[in-house]
């Protein structure tokens, strides 16, 4: 009886610790997704996070960590963040169309590491549908030191400014500057089994 209820308390313990480790991450992450400026703290402040959250990806706005919002939270996803400062204090949505874009329509492709059959294939067929939809075509090329979109795996900080974090699945750049080699490359986060 004694002990059982000593393993109850433990359990509780164990419990509510985990539970806190898992707030911790959340707050970490609705900073990371740019839904505050620093991890929110202070009761308000995670509210208004989380609801800003949950109203970007049209979850119903309890303001709380529910079922829901935890499993999306945590969901392994790109790694940029959903919303950002537009440079007046305002934040808004990433996925906006861009002034950039690249100067040809031919693009060439290749990757820089753990190539295999199976990775041309699903690359050659993710890029498939994107040209079905646009006027751009693809060209894989095998050398890929001088093409325009590199695809790598890559892992942790791997010094581009934008460390991969446990959740991150995979980001890529926008050709700002067709003439900066980073511009259209692909990292995939090396650490995720994306199986
Ligand atoms: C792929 O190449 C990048 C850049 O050279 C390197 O940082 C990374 O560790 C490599 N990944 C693997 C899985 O070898």
């Amino acid at each position: 009886m004694k002990e059982s209820f000593v393993a109850l308390m433990l359990a509780c313990i164990v419990g509510s610790c985990l539970a806190e480790l898992t707030d911790k991450r959340a707050m970490t992450l609705l900073n990371r997704y740019g839904f505050s400026d620093g991890e929110p703290s202070t009761d308000s402040d995670i509210k208004r996070a989380i609801e800003d959250f949950q109203d970007f990806h049209s979850l119903e706005q309890t303001g709380e960590l529910d079922k829901e919002t935890k499993a999306l939270l945590h969901m392994p996803r790109c790694g940029l963040p959903d919303v950002q400062d537009d440079g007046n204090g305002r934040r808004t949505k990433r996925f906006v169309t861009t002034p950039y874009k690249w100067d040809k329509f031919h693009l060439t492709w290749g990757i820089l590491n753990y190539t295999t059959d199976l990775q041309l294939q699903v690359f050659n067929a993710a890029l498939q549908f994107w040209s079905d939809d646009s006027a751009l075509t693809f060209e894989y090329t095998a050398d890929p030191t001088s093409v325009d979109i590199v695809i790598s795996f890559v892992s942790g900080d791997h010094g581009d400014g934008y460390p991969f974090d446990g959740t991150d699945l995979a980001h890529a750049f926008l050709p700002v500057d067709v003439s900066d080699p980073i511009s259209g490359d692909v990292h995939l986060n090396d650490a995720i089994n994306l199986g």
